[in-house]
């Protein structure tokens, strides 16, 4: 059998665990695929698809919503979906099995794994959850990830997949997911400390909107821009600020506790 795993990851966290979910998976071979690096996706060689991403404002980022939309119809491909959270998920994994299911996919399960925050404000307001996940939610992914070879040894026998289902807990399900507008103007405009930038173009690289340009110095545009934190979180110089945060709070990549969680 083989699989892939489309993902979304702003920090690494999601990147971490779909590789932990593809080293641990033992009915299959699992591929993984990098949204954000905007490859197209070729489904056909694949048995099961995953589809994992972020919560981000209590849903998945819209860059991740117009990767499904842009797939080719599917007749049942057998699928799952997954994301990863910093305190909690709200909508995200209901929205994404919306979409994925809307390309013809089948969703059979999904799992949503805690894990360090990398929104700055609520690092900031102490909020970090460096220590997620704990071992009752370790166990729970163990135990989602047993499950999902199970799926994978019914697909192989050729038989019907009965699905597992996707779920969100009581509280996720009544919570909204917020206007987008909100996030942005959460995060508002971004400066560039010019005493501080090396004008070395990481920020304009990893901008998954494309609303970075270097002119020497970044240059933001608001039109475009999501509120990602992506180029405040992994600017090597911490140059990028805004009107509450400049200097504290970044998440820049994995924090080593969840390294030595996940690491494979
Ligand atoms: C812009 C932004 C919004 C976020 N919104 C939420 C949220 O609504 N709920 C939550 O639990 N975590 C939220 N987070 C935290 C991330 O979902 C969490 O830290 C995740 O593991 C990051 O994954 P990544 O490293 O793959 O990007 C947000 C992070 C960012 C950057
Ligand atoms: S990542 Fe930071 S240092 Fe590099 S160009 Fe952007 S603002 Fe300047
Ligand atoms: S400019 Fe920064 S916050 Fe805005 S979308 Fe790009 S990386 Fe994200």
């Amino acid at each position: 059998m083989k699989g892939l795993i489309c993902y979304y990851s702003g920090s690494g966290n999601t990147r971490l665990a779909c590789r932990y979910i593809a080293a641990h998976v033992e009915q299959a071979e699992v591929d993984l695929l990098d949204i954000a690096k905007g490859q197209a996706a070729n489904l056909v060689p694949y048995d099961m698809v995953g589809f994992a991403a972020f919560t981000d404002f209590w849903g998945p980022s819209a860059l991740f919503l117009r990767f499904v939309e842009g797939l080719p119809g599917q007749e049942n491909k057998l699928a799952f979906v997954f994301n990863t959270y910093g305190f909690v998920s709200g909508k995200t994994l209901r929205v994404m099995e919306r979409a994925v299911s809307a390309q013809g996919f089948r969703v059979v399960m999904g799992h949503s794994l805690h894990t360090p925050e990398s929104y700055p404000p609520m690092i900031v307001g102490g909020r970090g959850n460096e220590d997620a996940p704990n071992d009752k939610e370790m166990r729970a992914f163990a135990a989602f990830i047993a499950e999902l070879d199970r799926v994978l040894e019914e697909a192989a026998a050729g038989g019907e997949v009965k699905k597992r289902g996707v779920p969100i807990g009581l509280l996720n399900r009544l919570l909204p997911v917020p206007a987008r507008t909100r996030a942005r103007a959460g995060m508002g405009v971004k400066y560039v400390d010019e005493a501080l930038c090396t004008e070395c173009g990481v920020c304009a690289r990893v901008c998954p909107y494309e609303a970075i340009e270097l002119s020497p110095k970044p240059v933001v545009d608001m039109t475009r821009c999501y509120g990602c934190w992506a180029c405040y979180n992994r600017c090597p110089e911490k140059a990028i600020y805004t009107a509450k945060y400049r200097g504290i709070g970044h998440y820049p990549k994995p924090d080593e506790r969840l390294r030595a969680k996940l690491g494979v």
